[in-house]
């Protein structure tokens, strides 16, 4: 796809006509379904206002029929169903609301919705990070919306900034804290001295966390989040196949309390970046992993389950976006802001714009992505050992920037920082430190820089 299409994006779509309900089915009823519709209830009259025209749940899917839902009794009429599928394909549904998480079984659903000419609302990052092309050429062909304002940073507006607000500048790079539970289990062991188990435990019972946790922890959920990012950023596709994850599984209280020391604070980011080699060549580069950030940078105080996003634009300079990134109302909050969307044009006629992924610049190796590396080692405490070791590093080209050493039982703890290389050069020389006699053992290797 290199421009907007004749057949789909610009065409004629007709409106009900002011007034008209808008049938909506609502898939999932779990932390941000139950939110969504306690919202709908409450706030029934000013939407209709926005919307110009009132939204009329018409039923909801859940997998478990016999669970007790108290918000259900503010929707009498409605279907409550556990078979998706017949609800999407009912001819009074005119928006479908996706939030049951997962990937494979709401592609279906939402693939059917889309071409039985339904728009989609959904909060699955996971889904798009996976399936965007896919999703977005059923709905241009079918001219209906795709919505998905939650799936990144739940109540921080980032998808509508970058698929709207920034479309005319240039995106150089977005960072940010995208996961609330690895920011609330980061926090809880920096701040409250909380054990892992403990701290994750506690973001699963206020529902920030997946289902499955592991995607939280293990950096999935945030690099969904990135390739959804850098996608509409770069104008570009990026999918989750494309991002480098690494989780928090690894940090240590050690690891928190060292960085504490050194003036730092342990963050897992996302970064998203368009790099230009030597020879002027564009490609982009979406990553997440843990990242000493130093305590004066304004990431190192977002705290509890708050996320934070910088974007740096040619023209609009740096912005920063900050506030509740996880949980049920928030999540709903901008399930909300694009249901009032998606009902309105099916009001009014006429659809959102799309992202567009003309640019098609390539996806930078991970190795090519420069970064700077904090290595914490464990050597042998004798004469020429930092000699050797600053040979090393000179050898590959890769310059230091700090060097701490302390006493420390029977050998030194010494401490590396480098300034900016490719990660190929700066993961083989941690490789070739492991082997060399005069070094016991690297303690952790954290990257460096907000
Ligand atoms: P959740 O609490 O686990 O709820 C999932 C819901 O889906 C439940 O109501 C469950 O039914 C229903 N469900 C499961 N399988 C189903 C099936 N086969 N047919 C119909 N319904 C089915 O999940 P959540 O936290 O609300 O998250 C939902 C989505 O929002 C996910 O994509 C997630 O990534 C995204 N999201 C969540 C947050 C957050 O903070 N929680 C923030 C942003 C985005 P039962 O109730 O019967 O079990
Ligand atoms: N599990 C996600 C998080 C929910 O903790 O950020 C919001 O996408």
């Amino acid at each position: 796809m290199t421009a907007l299409s004749a057949e789909g994006r610009n065409g004629n779509y007709p409106g009900k006509g002011i007034g008209q309900p808008v049938g909506v089915a609502v898939l999932g009823m779990g932390t941000v379904g139950t939110e969504v519709l306690r919202l709908i209830n409450e706030f029934s009259g000013s939407l209709e206002n926005r919307i110009g025209g009132p939204i009329d749940v018409r039923g909801v899917a859940v997998s478990d029929l016999s669970k007790k839902r108290e918000v259900l009794e503010k929707f009498p009429d409605i279907t409550l169903t556990d078979n998706a599928r017949e609800l999407i394909d009912r001819d009074d549904i005119d928006v479908v609301v996706e939030v049951i998480g997962g990937i494979d079984y709401p592609r279906e659903l939402v693939l059917a919705a889309l071409n039985a000419g339904k728009s989609v609302v959904t909060a699955n990052k996971a889904l798009i990070a996976a399936h965007a092309d896919e999703l977005s050429d059923a709905a241009n062909a079918a001219g209906v919306d795709l919505y998905y304002e939650a799936a990144v940073a739940a109540a921080i507006p980032v998808v509508g900034m970058l698929r709207r607000s920034l479309a005319g500048d240039q995106v150089q790079r977005i960072s940010g804290i995208v996961n609330g539970t690895t920011n609330f289990v980061l926090d809880a062991m920096a701040s409250t001295g909380a054990s892992y188990e403990e701290a994750l435990a506690e973001a699963t019972r206020l529902g920030y966390a997946e289902a499955d946790p592991t995607a939280d922890v293990e950096g999935h959920d945030a690099a969904s989040k990135a390739a959804i990012m850098a996608s509409m950023g770069f104008h570009s596709r990026v999918t989750y196949d494309d991002v480098h994850a690494e989780g928090i599984t690894n940090i240590t209280a050690d690891d928190i309390a060292a960085a504490a020391e050194a003036g730092f604070t342990i963050k897992l980011l996302a970064i998203c970046e368009r790099l230009i080699d030597d020879v002027g060549n564009t490609s982009v580069s979406a990553r997440v992993h843990p990242t000493l950030v130093p305590n004066d940078h304004p990431l190192a105080t977002v705290d509890k389950s708050y996320n934070a996003v910088f974007v740096e634009a040619e023209a609009a300079g740096r912005l920063m976006f900050y506030g509740n990134g996880a949980g049920g109302a928030p999540t709903a909050s901008a399930v909300l802001g694009d249901l009032v969307g998606a009902a309105r044009n099916k009001i009014l006629g006429g659809r959102a714009p799309a992202e567009n992924p003309y640019a098609h610049y390539p996806v930078a190796d991970f190795g090519d992505v420069p970064t700077r590396y904090h290595i914490d080692m464990s050597v042998v405490d004798r004469a020429g050992v930092l000699a050797e070791i600053s040979r090393r590093f000179a050898a590959q080209d890769i310059s230091i920037s700090a060097v701490r050493q302390e006493e420390s039982g029977e050998h030194s703890r010494l401490i590396v920082v480098t300034h900016q290389s490719l990660e190929r050069k700066l993961a083989a020389i941690v490789d070739e430190l492991r082997d060399i006699d005069e070094v016991k053992s690297i303690n952790s290797v954290i990257r460096l820089g907000a």
